[in-house]
Parts: structure tokens; C-alpha cells; sequence
């Protein structure tokens, strides 16, 4: 008969709420407003030639270096970074070897880990869900391979310094640490610069968030150039499809955009941290493109404010967030909704059951 390795046997399932998705999207992180111009034109010029062709990855490579000031060689693009993780998985992990994420984050790490035959070390965020790095650099064994970290953090928006990001894998000289950068673009700090300094340190970015592009799935990962060549071998030479490769280029180029973007998206943040201060609802301050709130029984504030058309995310089973609901923030007239809607919703709920800020 035949059967699943035994790790994927044992393996969760990931299915997120993607069915039925009307209305103002505010439950993926995604930009709600769509891609630069630049793009939707770009993909109106192209024709059967790129599609008949197998995409070629290295020109749009050495484009994406050079926006970042590092050699095509440090870098991979991916299937989104999600496929960067599958990658770090496949190139590091054996069955039996240890890999720490700290929780609440992402959930693709977990899956990916346990997909390779890994034993995922969960280490809890610190007080107020902050990033653990005490802890973290007390569970580094002779036996740990690699560490996930998302800086900024999903869904908490919380945030690592460089600094103890460089110790962690200083301190885990034998594994790699992965500094998930996702949410780079709404925090502006970055490890990408430090990377010379630890040849085990990696940094994956996206441009399925401040980028408007996560339906293309593209991703990048940069490293070491020897461990960047490991991870090559391990991918297809076609992970990235051309219609991406060719939209990714015109992407970049248009940063007005995203900076303004993010300038809106940021004064949002402000905004929606303002109003729920106002409410007496506790939230983590956050440096990425969403807020997590502490509401109460989060099933029915998510159906009201989806009866309004707003859709968010209920994050109440996530380790320590019980109660939770990630509000995910937009440009101005998508927080203008999001505020009048929440306001409603607060009136006709109640307030009382979120806790104060901390
Ligand atoms: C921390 C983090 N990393 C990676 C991803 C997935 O990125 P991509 O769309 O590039 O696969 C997400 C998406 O929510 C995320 O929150």
C-alpha cells in the first residue's frame, strides 16, 4: 500500500478562509489597493511568445539586486517567500534535527519544518508578545539546523533589533536563521546589510504585500553566495512563472508608489491604534501593514464587521492571542471604512469584554 512519508502522515493541514472573500479584504495582509499602473500595463503588453517560453529568472535577478545593493549571486527569486521557506526546509533540515520558531508567527514555518522530518521547537513570545531573544538563544542546541523569524511578526506586528538577530545567529553558528523581512517595507529597518557579517544568516522579502502582487507569487531570498548555491540546486530552474518575471522589473521601478503606499498605510496604523486606545481595547503596537486587537468573542465581531463588508481575520487560536481578530490596514479611504464600520461594531457589541491596553 502506499503511504506518505511518516512526517507528512502527521502533518496539519493549512487551510486559510480564502472562500468567499467579498468585500474589503482586511484578513490577508494584502495591499487593498492593487499593484502600480506600471504593472497592469506591462501585462497588457504581453502575448503568447512569454507564455510559449520557459521563464528566464537571472535578467529579472540582477534587476532585483541591484535595488537591494547586493550580486545576483546572493539571491534567489521564489514562488513567493513561502516557497523560500520550503527551500531553507528541504536544504537544511534532516529528519530528527531541531528548528525554533517563536510563537504566535507565521504558519508555514511549522508545516514546512515538519514536512522536512524536523522537531519544531516552539518558543512562547516574551511578556505582551514580545520577541523572546533570551529565550530563543537558551534553546539553541548542538542540535538546531534552523530558525524562522518574521521581523516584523504576523500576527502580532512586534519586531526583533538587528542586534539580537545578529546574536541569535552568531550564537547558532551550525544553523540558518531565517529573518522572514514580509512586512519590510512598513517597518523600514532591515538585517540586509549585516548579512556579510554571518554567512549562516538569510533574508527573504516579498511582493505579495506592500507590492499589490501576492496573486503573482514572487519572493526573494538572499544569503550567502555558497549557501545561495546550495539553494539553487534545490530549486526548479522555473519556480518563478514569466508573467511575474516580467511584471517584477516595471514593479520596482515604480517606488512612488509604494511609498505612497506606505505612507497611507502607515498613517493608518496610527489611526486604527488611536481608535481602539479611544475604545479601552488592548492591540500590540505594530510596525507592519495590520494591527492585532484583543476584541472578545472574536466570532461575532468578525460576522458583524462582515456584514458590513469588511472581512478581517480571526487570529483567537493563535498561542496567546485568544480573543484576537488582525485588522489589516490599507490606503486612507480603506481605514475611513474600517473606523466607521469598527465604531459601529463596537456600539452594537460592546466594548466591555476587550482588556485594556497594556
Ligand atoms: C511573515 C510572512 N511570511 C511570508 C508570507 C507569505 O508570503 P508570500 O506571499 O511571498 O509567500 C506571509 C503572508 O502572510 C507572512 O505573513
Amino acid at each position: 500500500m502506499l503511504n506518505p512519508r511518516a512526517a507528512i502522515r502527521t502533518l496539519p493541514s493549512y487551510h486559510p478562509p480564502l472562500a468567499g472573500r467579498e468585500g474589503l479584504r482586511l484578513d490577508f495582509n494584502e495591499n487593498t489597493a492593487g499593484c502600480s499602473p506600471r504593472v497592469l500595463e506591462r501585462l497588457r503588453q504581453l502575448g503568447p511568445e512569454q507564455l510559449a517560453r520557459y521563464p528566464e529568472r537571472a535578467p529579472v535577478e540582477s534587476t532585483v539586486a541591484d535595488f537591494l545593493g547586493v550580486t545576483a549571486a546572493d539571491l534567489l527569486l521564489t514562488n513567493g517567500v513561502d516557497e523560500a521557506i520550503h527551500l531553507m526546509c528541504e536544504t537544511y533540515l534532516e529528519p530528527g534535527d531541531q528548528a525554533l520558531i517563536v510563537v504566535p508567527t507565521y504558519s508555514m514555518y511549522r508545516i514546512y519544518m515538519m514536512a522536512a522530518g524536523a522537531e519544531v521547537i516552539s518558543i512562547a513570545a516574551a511578556k505582551n508578545l514580545q520577541f523572546p531573544t533570551a529565550e530563543l538563544l537558551n534553546q539553541i542546541t548542538s542540535r538546531t539546523r534552523l530558525i524562522a523569524i518574521a521581523n516584523p511578526n504576523n500576527p502580532t506586528g512586534t519586531v526583533a533589533s538587528s542586534e539580537d538577530l545578529l546574536r541569535i545567529a552568531r550564537t547558532a553558528g551550525d544553523a540558518a536563521v531565517l529573518v522572514d523581512e514580509a512586512y519590510f517595507e512598513f517597518y523600514g529597518q532591515t538585517v540586509l546589510p549585516r548579512l556579510r557579517e554571518c554567512p549562516n544568516l538569510f533574508v527573504a522579502r516579498t511582493f505579495s504585500k506592500a507590492y499589490g502582487l501576492a496573486g503573482l507569487r514572487i519572493g526573494v531570498l538572499v544569503g550567502d553566495l555558497e549557501q545561495m548555491r546550495a539553494l539553487r540546486r534545490v530549486s526548479s530552474p522555473y519556480n518563478v512563472n514569466a508573467v511575474a518575471l516580467a511584471c517584477l522589473p516595471d514593479a520596482l521601478a515604480d517606488q512612488d508608489y509604494i511609498r505612497q503606499y506606505v505612507a497611507e498605510v502607515r498613517e493608518g496604523r496610527s489611526r486604527l491604534e488611536c481608535a481602539l486606545a479611544a475604545a479601552g481595547i488592548q492591540f500590540w503596537p505594530s510596525q507592519a501593514n495590520f494591527v492585532l486587537a484583543r476584541v472578545g468573542p472574536t466570532a461575532a465581531f468578525v460576522a458583524n464587521l462582515r456584514r458590513r463588508g469588511i472581512l478581517v481575520r480571526d487570529r483567537s487560536s493563535d498561542h496567546g492571542c485568544q480573543g484576537c481578530v488582525r485588522l489589516t490596514l490599507g490606503p486612507r479611504e480603506h481605514t475611513d471604512r474600517l473606523l466607521a464600520a469598527l465604531q459601529e461594531t463596537f456600539n452594537e457589541l460592546g466594548t466591555a469584554q476587550g482588556a485594556p491596553r497594556p
